[in-house]
C-alpha cells in the first residue's frame, strides 16, 4: 500500500474561472471530441445499462415528515457518474440539487451543483470541483455544437424559449458556431428574464433582437429554436410553427406533435441513454413517470418510427452516419445532458490548474490505518 498522503485539489468557482471554465470556445471543441469518443462507445455511465443519465432522489409530493423536502417539478437531488476514455481517462460523479423556487425564495441559482474526479485505475480522488459554471458551459456546447452539425449553413434566425441560465449559455454557443445569425427573438414567461438575454446578445453584436409574449412568435419561421424552459409545465411547441430545414434543440423540456416526430431527423444525444430513462420510468408509479421524450419511446415501440432512423449526435461526429444539415427536412436535436461532458470539461479544468497551481490541496489521509 502507498505511504504517500491521499490529497485532492479542491477548485472553488473563483479557482475554476481562471482555468478557463467560461471559455465557450474551447468547451465546444472539447464537446466535439466527447461526442467522438461517444461514437466510437470509449465510455461507461452508471447503472446496469451502463447508459443510465444518473440515479434520482426523488422526494414524494406528499412527505409524511416533517422536514422531508416536497417533490414536483425540477425540485430534485442527482448523482451522474460515469467513465469516459480517450485523452481524457478519467472516472467522475456529478452531485446536484435542484429547488426551482431557489431563486426567487432564497436567492440562489435553481441547481447548485458539485464534481468529484477519480482516477480511475486507483480510485484516487483528484479533484472537487465546483460545477455551476462547468455544467452550464458544457451544456450550451452540446448545442452548440449540435448546430454546427445540424443547421442549415445559411440560418440567419434564432428563435429563444425560456430566457433562464442555461438556455441564455445556449444562445452563447450557437451564436459561436453559427455566425451567420442575424436575428434573435426571445420569449420567456418573465419579461425581466427575456429583457436581460437581450441585452446580452445585443451587447458588442449587431445582431437584432426582439422580445416576444408568446411562444409561438419565438418558434415561427425560425432557422433555429432552442427551448429549456423548468417548473410547471410542458410546453407544446406546434408543428405548423417549425419551418421547413429548420433546427429544434431541447436541452429542456418540451412537446412536439406526431407530425413533426415522424418528418425529421431525430438525433438524440444519446439514444442508449434515453432508451434507459424509459426503462427507469417505467419502474416508477404511473402518476410519478417522468420519461423524457415518452412520446418518441411510444412511436419507436410500435413501430411508428424505426429506431434504426434515430441517429446519435455522436454517430454523426464519428462520421459513422449522416445527417444533411442542408436538406429540407427538419433536425430535431434531443439534449438530456450526460456526465461524460462534464467529465471531460472537468477533466480540462483540473489540468490547466495543475498547470496554473489553482486551487487547495486537500488532504484526506496522512497514512492510511487499514
Ligand atoms: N440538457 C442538459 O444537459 C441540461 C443541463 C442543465 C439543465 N437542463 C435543463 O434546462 C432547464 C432550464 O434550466 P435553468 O437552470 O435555466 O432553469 P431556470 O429555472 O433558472 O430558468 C428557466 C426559465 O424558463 C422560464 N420558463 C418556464 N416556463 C416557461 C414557458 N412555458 N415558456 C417560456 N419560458 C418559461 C422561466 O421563467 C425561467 O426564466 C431545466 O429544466 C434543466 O433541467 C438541461
Amino acid at each position: 500500500m502507498s505511504a504517500a498522503p491521499m490529497a485532492f485539489r479542491f477548485l472553488s468557482h473563483e479557482d475554476m474561472f481562471k482555468a478557463g471554465v467560461a471559455n465557450m470556445d474551447g468547451c465546444i471543441e472539447v464537446m466535439q471530441e466527447v461526442f467522438d469518443l461517444l461514437g466510437q462507445g470509449d465510455y461507461v455511465m452508471g447503472g446496469s445499462t451502463r447508459n443510465s443519465h444518473g440515479l434520482r432522489v426523488w422526494f414524494p409530493l406528499e412527505p409524511k415528515f416533517e422536514g422531508m423536502p416536497k417533490g414536483g417539478p425540477d425540485q430534485r437531488f442527482m448523482s451522474l457518474s460515469g467513465y469516459l476514455g480517450g485523452r481524457f481517462n478519467v472516472c467522475g460523479n456529478k452531485w446536484y440539487g435542484s429547488n426551482v423556487h431557489n431563486p426567487a425564495k432564497h436567492g440562489l441559482p435553481r441547481s447548485v451543483l458539485m464534481m468529484t474526479l477519480n482516477d480511475p485505475e486507483t480510485a484516487r480522488p483528484l479533484a472537487i470541483m465546483a460545477g455551476n459554471t462547468l455544467s452550464s458551459v458544457r451544456t450550451g456546447a452540446v448545442v452548440g455544437l449540435a448546430a454546427r452539425y445540424l443547421a442549415c449553413e445559411d440560418s440567419e434566425t434564432l428563435g429563444v424559449v425560456a430566457a433562464g441560465p442555461i438556455n441564455s449559455i445556449c444562445v452563447k454557443a450557437i451564436l459561436r458556431t453559427v455566425p451567420s445569425i442575424k436575428k434573435v427573438v426571445v420569449f420567456d414567461i418573465r419579461e425581466e428574464a427575456s429583457r436581460k438575454l437581450a441585452d446580452a446578445v445585443k451587447a458588442g453584436s449587431d445582431i437584432e433582437v426582439s422580445v416576444v409574449h408568446d411562444m409561438a412568435s419565438a418558434v415561427k419561421g425560425m432557422d433555429i429554436v432552442t427551448s429549456a424552459v423548468s417548473g410547471e409545465g410542458t410546453p407544446l411547441i406546434e408543428n405548423a410553427w417549425l419551418k421547413e430545414g429548420s433546427l429544434l434543440a431541447l436541452p429542456g423540456r418540451a412537446r412536439v406533435e406526431d407530425a413533426y416526430l415522424l418528418s425529421s431527423h431525430i438525433v438524440p444525444d444519446c439514444w442508449e441513454m434515453q432508451k434507459t430513462y424509459n426503462i427507469e420510468g417505467h419502474l416508477m408509479k404511473p402518476g410519478e413517470r417522468m420519461i423524457p421524450h415518452a412520446r418518441l419511446h411510444e412511436m419507436v415501440a410500435d413501430g411508428q418510427i424505426a429506431e434504426d432512423t434515430i441517429r446519435d449526435l455522436g454517430q454523426i461526429v464519428a462520421g459513422n452516419a449522416m445527417v444533411d444539415r442542408n436538406s429540407s427536412k427538419r433536425k430535431y436535436f434531443l439534449s438530456n445532458g450526460m456526465i461524460l461532458q462534464d467529465l471531460a470539461w472537468g477533466m480540462c479544468m483540473f489540468r490547466r490548474a495543475e498547470e496554473m497551481n489553482l486551487g487547495q490541496n486537500i488532504v484526506m489521509w496522512e497514512h492510511p490505518s487499514a
